[in-house]
């Protein structure tokens, strides 16, 4: 298995649980007083090997999914059109037992399409809830809509409720959502704004598999795969809002030593004083780093934070919190080669 290394290396998740016996598939969600840590992590590894059967590769983008709903954030993931976004998504999703709704962003959708709106039915208003009202929203393709109708996303997102008419209502929790985008580059795309980025927990970029991961995919298809039909190809929910909520109560009981909460500091400092930046990342982005590294060193079945989780979520958690200045992009660079070179330059704790 492979992963880039700014990503979290899945082989180190497996390993970590390898030498527990596989969990059985397909259990029935239990109660959350039913469900302990252990239970909860076997669950949540379990949800990789049932995206695996729709999803060939793309393990980092897999933990980082896992990882967001452990945190409780949501995730934007970036690739090019036809590199499995959308179906990582929907097996994620066909994979837990939550409510799901997906939403296929368009020019023309309107912002009571996401939030909901108040109807006319006899005689009287009633509010219609949007698909925002559900544990987790596959926002497809969210840089395809105009502005407008994306900030009526990011704020519930910000906000967990949906105000309609001058009453707010409250979201279901867990509440995440799932946003897929192509590279802003594409054509025909509104940029979503980059002060609003951040709500986003995590950005990960889903790049193209490699050849042998690229023939596995073909021989799927040629065994008769149908990624419309998820059912067809075993893919059912092993995990739930109870083993998330064990899961995120034992990731947030994870313990982090004074240095490596300082090293996370130090870490986000650098990139405030980088000569390419025009904006670093902020104590806001520091505390995400914090929890993402948290719930990766719970995943890896340890109770302490070590630097080196730090270091393997720095790039997904901070990558799209930082503004590389016009003329520095000119010269090549991006916000991962700052980001790397802050990693190499400032000291690990030991
Ligand atoms: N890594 C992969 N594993 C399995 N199928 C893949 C993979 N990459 C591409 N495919 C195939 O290509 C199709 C395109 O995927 P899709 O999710 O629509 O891409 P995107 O949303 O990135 O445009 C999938 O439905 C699947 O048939
Ligand atoms: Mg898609």
């Amino acid at each position: 298995m492979s992963a880039t290394p700014d990503e979290p290396a899945p082989s180190r998740l497996a390993r970590a649980t390898s030498t527990r016996r596989a969990p059985a598939r397909a259990r029935a969600p239990r109660r959350p007083a039913e469900v302990g840590p252990e239970q909860a992590r076997e669950a949540l590894t379990a949800l990789r090997a049932e995206v695996g059967k729709a999803v060939i590769g793309q393990d980092a983008v897999v933990t980082g999914l896992v990882i967001a709903l452990l945190a409780r954030g949501h995730v934007l993931l970036e690739g090019v059109p036809g590199v499995a976004k959308t179906l990582l998504v929907r097996a994620v999703a066909a994979s837990l037992s939550l409510d799901t709704k997906r939403v296929q962003f368009t020019p023309d959708l309107m912002p009571g399409d996401i939030t909901g709106s108040l109807v006319y039915d006899s005689g009287d208003f009633s509010f219609r809830a949007g698909p925002v009202f559900t544990n987790l929203l596959l926002a497809d393709e969210i840089n395809r809509t105009p502005p407008k109708t994306q900030a009526s996303l990011l704020e519930a997102m910000e906000e967990r409720q949906v105000t309609v008419d001058g009453t707010p209502r409250p979201l279901p929790d867990p509440f995440v959502v799932c946003a897929t985008q192509n590279p802003v580059e594409y054509e025909g795309t509104y940029p979503l704004p980059e002060a609003q980025l951040d709500r986003f927990l995590l950005k990960l970029n889903v790049g193209l598999p490699s050849r042998d991961d690229e023939v596995q995919v073909l021989a799927a298809h040629d065994r008769g795969f149908d990624p419309r039909d998820l059912a067809a190809a075993g893919l059912q929910p092993v995990a739930g809002a109870a083993e998330l909520a064990a899961g995120r109560a034992a990731a947030r009981a994870v313990s982090v030593a004074p240095e490596v909460l300082a090293y996370v500091v130090d870490l986000c400092r650098a990139t405030r004083s980088s000569p390419s930046l025009s904006l670093g990342v902020s104590p806001r982005g520091a505390t995400a780093l914090l929890a993402t590294a948290k719930a990766w060193a719970w995943l890896s079945s340890r109770d302490y934070v070590t630097p080196d989780d730090v270091k393997a979520l720095a790039r997904p958690t901070l990558r799209h919190r930082l503004a590389v200045r016009p003329e520095a992009e000119l010269e090549g660079v991006t916000g991962d080669g700052v980001l790397d070179g802050v990693l190499a330059s400032v000291p690990v704790p030991r």
